[in-house]
């Protein structure tokens, strides 16, 4: 396993990899790796020959208040669960290595970054977008592997990969969930026993939307709603947003067609907790 601290030595380990003729793959993290990376560097591994893994918690998609201090950066542990998934190579670089100077450049995409998780964490989205940009000119590889966890930022990265040209292919991977429903994250560290134990309604409230979408039920208000009631048998979590939009424009689509993202953020306690579900309606 190579382990690469600085933007030189990971740029030599992945022109070595090209030169052995070897396709790249990568993983962008910020690390506390749980099972949903694992499938992100087991996706990577099984479709490129070599895999790198960044483990980078980003400061500049972090909001005043956020958590960004107290992000868990278990090193020896994330390299350890990249290595035995199949990665070749971690790039964990430092906040001066990334940003040795006050950003001046950044890039934005419009619309896409409005709704959602746009409206309760402004800036969010453009750390984001800057980081992955700096990333992928840094390890220029040929496919890079994104969660369908985190759907807004899967559709967010593939439109500006798509409108600024960038020469990968962007990859969105299932969420993977713990046995009870829960959406596995690295923040889910945070709940307490009791937090951990209600978190499961999320889900439950999300396959209550799939099962009105099965019978037919194509008002999202309606459907809202319902999901509303589910989410409210645990009077401690609070919810942000629970929104049916269009899959790829994130417009409002009401009544329901299409193939959509049923999308929920809230708090339980402290934690911020987002889950969804992307479902296509034009077969059913
Ligand atoms: P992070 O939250 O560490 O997530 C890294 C990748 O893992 C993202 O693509 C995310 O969608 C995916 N992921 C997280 N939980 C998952 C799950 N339960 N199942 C499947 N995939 C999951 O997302 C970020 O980091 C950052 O914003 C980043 C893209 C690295 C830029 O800083």
């Amino acid at each position: 396993m190579q382990i690469a601290r600085t933007i030189s030595e990971i740029r030599k380990y992945v022109a070595q990899a090209r030169a052995a003729g070897k396709t790249v793959g990568f993983v962008p993290t910020m690390g506390a790796l749980h099972a949903g990376h694992a499938s992100l560097i087991e996706a990577a591994a099984k479709r490129c020959d070599y895999v790198v893994a960044s483990l980078f918690v980003n400061p500049t998609q972090f909001g005043p208040g956020e958590d960004f201090e107290k992000y868990p950066r278990p090193f020896e542990k994330d390299a350890h669960l990249c290595e035995s998934h199949g990665g070749h190579a971690v790039f964990a670089p430092s906040a001066d290595e990334m940003y040795p100077r006050k950003n001046l450049t950044w890039v934005t995409v419009d619309k896409l970054t409005e709704p959602l998780c746009g409206q309760s964490r402004p800036g969010h989205f453009r750390g984001v977008t800057t980081v992955c940009t700096k990333l992928f000119n840094i390890v220029g590889a040929d496919v890079a592997f994104f969660g369908q966890k985190d759907a807004q930022q899967a559709i967010v990265i593939r439109r500006m990969v798509a409108d600024l040209n960038m020469p990968l292919e962007i990859v969105v991977c299932p969420t993977v969930r713990e046995p009870d429903g829960l959406a596995m994250s690295s923040r889910n560290q945070y709940l307490s026993p009791q937090e951990r134990k209600e978190a499961p309604v999320i889900y439950r409230s999300l396959q209550r939307c799939a099962e009105l979408l099965d019978a037919g039920e194509r008002d999202a208000a309606k459907i809202v709603e319902e999901m509303q009631k589910v989410l409210g048998q645990t009077p401690a979590l609070r919810t942000e947003y629970v929104s049916i939009l269009d899959a790829e424009s994130l417009e409002r689509c009401d009544p329901i067609r299409g193939r959509i993202l049923v999308a929920f953020a809230g708090r339980l306690g402290s934690t911020r907790l987002i889950d969804n579900i992307m479902v296509d309606t034009t077969a059913k």
